[in-house]
């Protein structure tokens, strides 16, 4: 069995990030959120996996390399444009040849992994394996129609008028027989081979699709909101350690993570709370579910439920929540006078001031 994990798109709900970066390597607890699912692919025993890439190939590559440190054996797969799932199958059915396959949205983070599906997959073996759960709001998911018994009738790609509130999640399992649906497949109305209608051709062609219903966390990182919530669930399990220093009157509550080479000095952190290595952090507040990464600045300031990148740094600002900060970003306070906002903001930034 092999996996192919979709690493492409353009992930245009959280640019202005991904105009520089890729969506599936926005970290979650300091990990990108990508790593999370070849873990699970790994922990599931398969071990030959093909990433598909498109635009941000580079940067997938740089962080994956060849997979040996997660114990796989990686090949990579240039998708051009990002044409849709279904497009990422045909792209990949040389790869993929006649072996069974794990379809693994690169950007999906699947608690619990994924060891249960493959082993009913592997016993059962029907053209296709969907995992489906329930979501408030289905009209931007894949949603599944099930019967009376709980097959899979019908399947819809963002339908205006869902008829269930069972979205697809990223995961999906296939047999060799998905190649023959992917070919046969015409551009949908937003112009993708979907990967929902390659599914609903094998159903309409008879072939076996069996679903389950998980209850257990899923989310699609594919926009701020979702990273944060992730995030939070992530940290949530963190083990305290502090690896780095805490000097001066400073205080960790709760689960603290301080990294090698991270310093807190006269600042007051409560966890869940991880502060990258290499990273400062003086005379502040670092409130709960806040994900600080790798040689960042934080002086006087105070921060929560957010997630900062690389590099940055936030001085003098209070206070900071349910933010998202790219990497090598600066926030400071303005001068005083006249009482003014300055900014420099990228293409597609987002901003929330409270004035
Ligand atoms: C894709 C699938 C959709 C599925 C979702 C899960 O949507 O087309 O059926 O529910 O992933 O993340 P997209 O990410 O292309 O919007």
């Amino acid at each position: 069995m092999k996996a192919l994990v979709l690493a492409g798109g353009s992930g245009t709900r959280l640019r202005p990030i991904t105009h520089t970066s890729a969506k599936q390597l926005l970290p979650v607890a300091n990990k990108p959120v990508l790593f999370y699912g070849l873990e699970a692919i790994a922990a599931a025993g398969i071990r030959d996996v093909g990433i598909v890439v498109g635009e941000t190939h580079m940067e997938i590559e740089a962080a994956v390399g060849d997979g040996s440190d997660l114990g796989l054996d990686v090949t990579y797969l240039r998708q051009e444009a990002p044409l849709g799932l279904a497009h990422a199958v045909l792209i990949a059915s040389d790869y993929l040849a006649d072996d069974d396959f794990v379809m693994y949205l690169g950007d999906n983070f699947v608690v619990g992994g994924i060891i249960p599906l493959v082993d009913r997959f592997k016993a059962e073996r029907p053209a296709a394996q969907i995992m489906l759960t329930q979501v408030p709001d289905p009209r931007s998911f894949g949603v599944a129609e099930l019967d009376a018994r709980g097959r899979v009738v019908r399947l819809e790609e963002k339908p205006e008028s869902p008829k269930s509130d069972l979205a697809l999640v990223g995961v999906y399992l296939f047999t060799a027989a998905v190649h023959e649906a992917v070919a046969e497949l015409k551009p949908s109305g937003r112009g993708e081979l979907e990967i929902t209608d390659a599914i609903q051709w094998l159903i309409d062609a008879g072939h076996r699709v069996e679903s389950t219903v998980i209850s257990g966390y899923w989310k699609d990182t594919g926009n701020v909101d979702d990273m944060l919530e992730v995030n939070r669930l992530v940290l949530e399990s963190l083990e305290p350690a502090v690896h780095g220093r805490v000097e001066g009157n400073s205080e960790l509550i709760g689960r603290v993570v301080i990294e090698k080479g991270a310093v807190v000095r006269d600042s007051r952190i409560v966890g869940p709370a991880l502060i990258g290595a290499g990273t400062r952090v003086s005379d502040s507040y670092v409130g709960p579910f806040t994900s600080i990464d790798t040689d960042c600045v934080i002086a006087d300031s105070e921060i929560e439920y957010s997630i900062v990148l690389s590099r940055s740094s936030i001085t003098g600002v209070r206070r900071v929540e349910a933010s998202l900060i790219g990497k090598d970003v600066e926030v400071t306070p303005a001068p005083n006078t006249p009482r003014a906002h300055r900014l420099v903001l990228g293409d597609h930034s987002k901003v929330q001031i409270s004035s």
